[in-house]
């Protein structure tokens, strides 16, 4: 591994050297020896957050090439990629959810409580909850904060047949089916559940269906409206149906009355708190190789208003930093990349704004104190 990253290193500095001067044939051949052995690296790299940045790498060179070898053969394009037959329902469901425990997530300690007590209690024992439960929750909160981990780990949780609708993706790439796609993963849903398996559907980007007035088409009312004609269904049901839907939006204050009222519950996924960007930086940088001077608890004093995403994005970034300096200046310790130091993340802090501006949040706080319930 340390070698196969000298050698990339070796490549893509020479590959820079030789751009530098112009002689682009010769660069591009050297960027192509360097994505080979990045391809390898990603290949054999457990690393989740090092896999990332060699993929960056990679693709930054690649995009390179292009460029140096566009003149050389212009007029080559891409071939077109052939549109996509609408999906059956089964299409929608994922088998492997992306392996996020609880303990991933960092803070949103009410939220996780909640989830616990609507679906993952009423699912393993249905027979405690005599009055009935919710089939409805919404999870809402700024980006980058939580909501899909959320739902990633409910699914890995239970034993359960875990469907996960893109919302935005139903009404974009199927005009015209989005109705009868709802319809069909309910149908989905009920099948599995009459042979005795619990359901859950992830509905993300759920503002996508119900933005009505933002845009003209038609197909999203049919959508909203099935989907709210499908819930009702499923409280008519019977006490004892085990199908939920779990839905997430960054914009809640898209969604109309009747349908916020289909979901009884309604939680709330808020920035971090100091205890929580603590906690991210202590998580997501714990595999970098750190100078002593750097202090999680200054880094996260100094980030307020920033989400997990962000969190998540500055720890890359300063690793990308000193990779970047060691793959295309030659800097490093014997072969590796420099320690990061502590005024790397500062100025990479300084650079990123945090991605949830103040107007929004606003927004959010307003909307929730208003429908969050507990
Ligand atoms: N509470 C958290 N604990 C740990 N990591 C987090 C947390 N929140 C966000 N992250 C980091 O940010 C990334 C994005 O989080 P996630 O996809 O769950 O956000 P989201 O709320 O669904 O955002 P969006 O509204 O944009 O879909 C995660 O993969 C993780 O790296
Ligand atoms: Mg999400």
């Amino acid at each position: 591994m340390k070698e196969l990253e000298r050698l990339a290193a070796e490549h893509a500095r020479a590959a820079v050297r030789l751009d530098r001067v112009g002689m682009k044939r010769e660069a591009a051949q050297r960027y192509k020896e360097a994505i080979k052995l990045l391809s390898r690296l990603i290949e054999l790299t457990d690393d989740s957050m090092m896999k990332q940045i060699y993929l960056e790498k990679k693709q930054q060179y690649e995009r390179r090439i292009k460029d140096l070898t566009e003149s050389v053969y212009e007029g080559f394009r891409g071939l077109s990629k052939q549109a996509k037959e609408p999906g059956f329902a089964e299409d929608l469901i994922v088998e492997n959810p992306p392996p996020i425990t609880w303990e991933d997530i960092i803070g949103l300690d009410h939220a996780k409580k909640a989830i616990r007590e609507s679906i993952i209690y009423p699912m393993r024992r249905p027979d405690l909850f005599p009055l009935g439960w919710p089939r409805g929750i919404l999870l809402f909160g700024p980006p980058g904060c939580g909501k899909t981990m959320l739902a990633a780990a409910v699914a890995n949780e239970i034993d359960a047949v875990f469907m996960h609708v893109d919302a935005s993706v139903i009404m974009s790439k199927w005009l015209g089916e989005s109705e009868k796609n709802i319809s069909n993963i309910f149908k989905s849903a009920r099948e599995y559940e009459s042979r005795g398996k619990a359901v859950i559907i992830f509905m993300d980007e759920i503002d996508s269906l119900t933005a009505v007035r933002l845009n003209e088409v038609g197909g999203e009312a049919r959508a909203r409206n099935q989907l709210i004609k499908e819930m009702d269904g499923l409280l008519d049901k019977g006490k004892n149906a085990r199908i939920y839907v779990l839905a997430a939006t960054n914009k809640p204050w898209l969604l109309d009355e009747p349908f916020i009222r289909r979901f009884q519950k309604r939680i709330f996924i808020g920035l971090p708190d100091y205890e929580a960007r603590l906690k991210m930086f202590e998580h997501y940088a714990r595999k970098l190789d750190l100078d002593g001077n750097v202090e999680f608890g200054e880094l996260a004093r100094i980030t307020n208003g920033y989400s997990g995403a962000d969190i998540y994005n500055i720890c890359m970034e300063v690793q990308m930093k000193v990779v970047s300096e060691f793959f295309e200046e030659g800097s490093g310790d014997e072969g590796r990349p420099r320690k990061i130091r502590m005024e790397d993340f500062m100025e990479v802090i300084r650079r990123r704004k945090p991605s949830v501006d103040l107007e929004s949040m606003e927004k959010m706080l307003k909307w929730a104190s208003k429908y969050a319930t507990s």
